[in-house]
């Protein structure tokens, strides 16, 4: 029995189709795409008055276990992927023990099949218990599953031994995820070093942490010819280092955030600490260069680093809380809100960055489009929607976020992973 979805307006990365159309999914896969294709056994979802994109995916989100199963699992963190329109997701290896030898990854794996929502997609550490000391066995870690590669949480500082990532990387076909934030620069900063951290008098961590290790990470790519993807750029200066690379036909790539196009540094006068997050929320100019950036083509994709943390973690001083914010839910909601909407980006180049691109750059080469004989992962939204983001409709484990209270558009309606529907607002 297969899923037949009808009258839907597809939007793929590289145009919308102005005409409807019937979606067969048998077998985990899309089978036909026609209009007026006859329902046999099939379950129906009418999409009418919808649009039917390719599922979403993350290729940056934070799901606790193991460790901290109290701020986020797989399973809490599959169902708030799917409510936000996520098929696959993409975990960081900074869980207690660290992702860093093959029995945590295959662990994650059959959790996540078990929880049978989403595919989720264990990111390797780059270093053993990401301590910059010894590399991990990347081909094991490869073998058992993981596409990419990350220290995330922090930089690979010895640069050394991040050259020596790369080089691995390059020979066995994966991707290398660098946090880009220098600690010894960013030296105890609890938000963006500027104006407004003077002001509150907390302490600033300067954007040159971030372009630093932006500018050193691009050379050494240039240097070995090797790939290398900039997580969660967050500065003006690092969109145009990353645009220049670009021009030299350098192999980077580069995601940005919600939150670091949605927020500035001023949301932190509020001292919720909700919006304390790595990299900082920086200024007017750096929102607006990354808002550029991402229409341009300079940023490739757009990723949540959803970061749970618990009521608990987080309700201390500013000082003392965690770094991040949970948002799986939200990053559609504020894609279209702040970019689709405004006439930034169209439904189309959302598709691209939030499917299509972040599945090409990890490899995930039947997944972000919708075609005969792709995966039958599908989130079908409806972007008009107007909806509010409230602390009760998050399904995540934790709240931590700085968008509660805030008037979004754009609803998932369905989320089908694999020809199944896993989602279905009610
Ligand atoms: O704000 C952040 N939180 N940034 C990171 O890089 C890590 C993340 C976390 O794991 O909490
Ligand atoms: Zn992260």
């Amino acid at each position: 029995m297969g899923l037949l979805i009808k009258n839907a307006i597809i939007v793929n990365a590289d145009k919308i189709w102005d005409t409807r159309q019937d979606i067969l999914c048998e077998g985990g896969k899309i089978t036909q795409i026609a209009s007026g294709i006859a329902s046999g056994k099939h379950e129906i979802i009418d999409a009418a008055g919808k649009k039917v994109l390719p599922g979403l995916i993350d290729i940056h989100t934070h799901l606790r276990q193991p460790g901290r199963e109290d701020k986020e699992t797989i399973e809490t963190g599959s169902r708030a992927a799917v409510k936000g329109g996520f098929t696959s997701i993409m975990c960081m290896p900074n869980t207690s023990p660290v992702i860093d030898n093959a029995m945590v990854v295959e662990f994650i794996i059959r959790e996540a099949h078990r929880v049978g929502l989403c595919n989720v997609y264990p990111i390797g550490a780059i270093t053993k218990g990401q301590q910059d000391g010894e590399l991990t066995d990347m081909a094991e870690l490869k073998a058992s599953g993981c596409l990419a590669f990350s220290d995330d949480g922090k930089s690979v500082l010895n640069s050394r031994l991040f050259r020596l990532a790369m080089e691995y990387a390059k020979m066995l076909d994966v991707l290398i995820i660098e946090h880009c934030q220098d600690p010894l620069l960013s030296a105890g900063g609890v938000m963006n070093e500027g104006v407004v951290s003077t002001k509150i008098g907390l302490k600033g961590d300067p954007g040159i942490a971030e372009t630093v290790t932006v500018a050193r990470d691009i050379e050494i790519a240039l240097y070995l010819n090797a790939r290398v993807h900039l997580a969660h750029m967050s500065l003006a200066r690092s969109c145009e280092l990353i645009r220049f690379a670009k021009s030299q036909g350098i192999k980077v790539t580069a995601e940005a955030c919600p939150h670091h196009f949605c927020l500035t540094d001023e949301a932190c006068s509020s001292f919720d600490t909700s919006t304390k997050v790595n990299p900082p929320l920086r200024s007017k100019e750096d929102v607006e260069a990354i808002k550029k950036a991402i229409a341009d083509g300079t940023i490739d994709c757009i990723v949540t680093d959803h970061a749970p943390h618990t009521k608990e973690d987080k309700e201390v001083g500013f000082d003392g809380a965690p770094f991040g914010l949970i948002g799986l839910e939200t990053s559609l909601g504020l894609t279209i809100t702040e970019l689709v909407k405004p006439g930034i980006i169209d439904l189309s180049k959302m598709v691209d960055k939030m499917s299509f691109t972040p599945a090409r750059i990890v490899g995930l080469a039947n997944k972000g489009i919708i075609k005969t004989g792709a995966d039958a992962d599908i989130t079908i939204i409806d972007p008009d929607h107007e909806w509010t983001v409230t602390q009760e409709g998050f399904v995540s484990k934790s709240k931590n976020s700085p968008f509660i209270g805030r008037k979004l558009k754009g609803q998932v309606e369905y989320t089908i992973c694999g020809g199944k529907t896993v989602y279905r607002r009610v």
